[in-house]
C-alpha cells in the first residue's frame, strides 16, 4: 500500500521523538513492502521563528493532502512571552480545527514493567488497559455564547452540542469498542445536564446497531473515581470535550510515565493526527533522552486507524512490550534491574524487534 504522511517535528524534543517514529514506519514499510513517502513541515515555535506564523499556510495544505500526520510537540519558554494568537499551541489547535478532527483517542495501558511506577498501588493498576474517546470540537470549550456581560458582574460559557455531532462521536466510539473487548461506558452528567439527557438517548439508539458491545452510562464523578479505584473495569470510555480532557488526563497517571502515552485526534475519512500525550520537554531537549516510546506507539495508531493496517499496528505494540521486558528503558523509567539506553538506542532496540 502507498501512504503519505506529513512530520510536523515541533520544538524541543519534538524533532528527536518524530526521528524515531519515522524510522519505525520505514522499517514497517520495508517488510510489509509498503511505500511510505514523507514530507516535513513547520509548526509552533520552530515555524514562528521561520515563517513568522505558528501554522503556516504550506504546512494546513500538506496535511489536507496527507494520508495522516505525525507532530512531535510545540513550545517552549523561547516563545512564552507572545501574545495569545502568536503562541506555539495555536499551532496545534489550528491545526486539529482546520482538519476537522472530532475524535481524540488516548489509549492508556499499564505495562507490567513499569507498574511500580505508578503513583497507584501496584494491585489497582494491574491489568488496565483503556481508551477514552474524548468529543473534539464541540461542546462546553466551543459552545457560543462564552462571554462577559454587565461589566463582568456576569459570566457565560456554553455546552452546545448538535445531534449530528453526538452521533458522530457515539459511532467511533462503538466502532473502537468492536475492536477491543466490547464494553463501551458513556460518561455524562445527565442528572444535572440537559445536553447529556440527549447524549444518553442517542447512546441508546446507536447501540442497536452494535449488539456485540455492552453498553453502560456512567456520571462524571463517578467515573473519575472508579478511574483511581478500579481503573482495569473500563474498556472504551466516551465523553463530551471537556469531561474528556480532565479524564484523559487523570486515567494519564495510571502509566507513571509521560513518555509512554500516545494519543490520535481522527476524523471519519480515515485522515488522523498522530502524537504523544507529552511537551516539547525543553529540560531534555537535544539531549537524547527523550523516550520515543509514546511516538512510537502513535505510529502503533496511525498504521490502524488511518492505514486499517491491524497486523503492522500490533506488530509496534509488541515490539514496544518486548523492548520493555528485556528492560531497555529511557532515564525517564525506572526499571527494576534496568539496562539504561538513550533515545534513539531506545528506538534501535525497538527496530531490532520488528
Ligand atoms: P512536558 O510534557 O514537555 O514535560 C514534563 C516533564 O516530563 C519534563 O520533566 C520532561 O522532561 C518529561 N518528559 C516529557 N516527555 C518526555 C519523554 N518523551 N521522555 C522523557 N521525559 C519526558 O510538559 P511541560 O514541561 O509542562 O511543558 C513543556 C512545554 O511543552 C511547554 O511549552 C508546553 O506548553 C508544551 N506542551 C506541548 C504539548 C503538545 O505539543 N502537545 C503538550 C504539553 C505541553
Ligand atoms: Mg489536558
Amino acid at each position: 500500500m502507498k501512504k503519505h504522511i506529513v512530520l510536523l517535528p515541533g520544538d524541543g524534543i519534538g524533532p528527536e521523538v518524530a526521528r524515531a517514529a519515522k524510522r519505525v514506519l520505514e522499517a514497517i514499510a520495508e517488510q510489509h513492502q509498503h511505500t511510505f513517502t514523507f514530507e516535513t513541515h513547520n509548526i509552533g515555535g520552530s515555524a514562528i521563528d521561520q515563517d513568522g506564523t505558528p501554522l503556516p499556510e504550506d504546512t494546513i495544505e500538506a496535511c489536507h493532502k496527507a494520508d495522516a500526520v505525525f507532530l512531535g510537540a510545540v513550545g517552549g519558554p523561547k516563545w512564552d512571552d507572545l501574545p495569545g494568537h502568536m503562541r506555539p499551541e495555536k499551532g496545534l489547535l489550528g491545526i486539529r480545527k482546520q482538519l476537522g478532527l472530532f475524535a481524540n483517542l488516548r489509549p492508556v495501558k499499564a505495562f507490567q514493567q513499569l507498574l511500580h511506577a505508578s503513583p497507584l498501588k501496584t494491585e489497582v493498576v494491574t491489568g488496565s488497559d483503556l481508551l477514552i474517546v474524548r468529543e473534539l470540537t464541540g461542546g462546553l470549550y466551543f459552545g457560543e455564547p462564552s462571554e462577559r456581560r454587565n461589566n463582568g458582574a456576569e459570566v457565560v460559557d456554553t455546552l452546545a452540542y448538535s445531534r449530528h455531532e453526538i452521533e458522530r462521536i457515539v459511532e467511533q466510539a462503538f466502532q473502537s469498542a468492536r475492536l477491543r473487548r466490547n464494553h463501551l461506558t458513556s460518561v455524562d452528567k445527565a442528572n444535572v445536564l440537559e445536553s447529556s439527557r440527549m447524549w444518553r438517548e442517542i447512546v441508546e439508539e446507536k447501540k442497536q446497531e452494535y449488539p456485540e458491545v455492552t453498553v453502560e452510562h456512567m456520571l462524571v464523578d463517578a467515573a473519575a473515581m472508579k478511574l483511581v479505584t478500579n481503573p482495569s473495569y473500563f474498556d472504551v470510555i466516551v465523553t463530551e470535550n471537556m469531561f474528556g480532557d480532565i479524564l484523559s488526563d487523570e486515567a494519564s497517571v495510571l502509566t507513571g510515565s509521560l513518555g509512554m502515552l500516545p494519543s490520535a485526534s481522527i476524523r471519519k475519512d480515515g485522515l488522523g493526527l498522530y502524537e504523544p500525550v507529552h511537551g516539547s520537554a525543553p529540560d531534555i531537549a537535544g539531549q537524547n533522552k527523550a523516550n520515543p516510546l509514546a511516538s512510537i506507539l502513535s505510529v502503533a495508531m496511525m498504521l490502524k486507524h488511518s492505514f486499517k493496517m491491524e497486523e503492522e499496528a500490533e506488530q509496534v505494540e509488541k515490539a514496544v512490550q518486548d523492548v520493555l521486558a528485556a528492560r531497555y528503558h529511557t532515564a525517564d523509567l525506572n526499571i527494576n534491574g534496568g539496562i539504561p539506553v538513550s533515545g534513539s538506542e531506545l528506538a534501535n532496540k525497538v527496530i531490532e524487534q520488528l
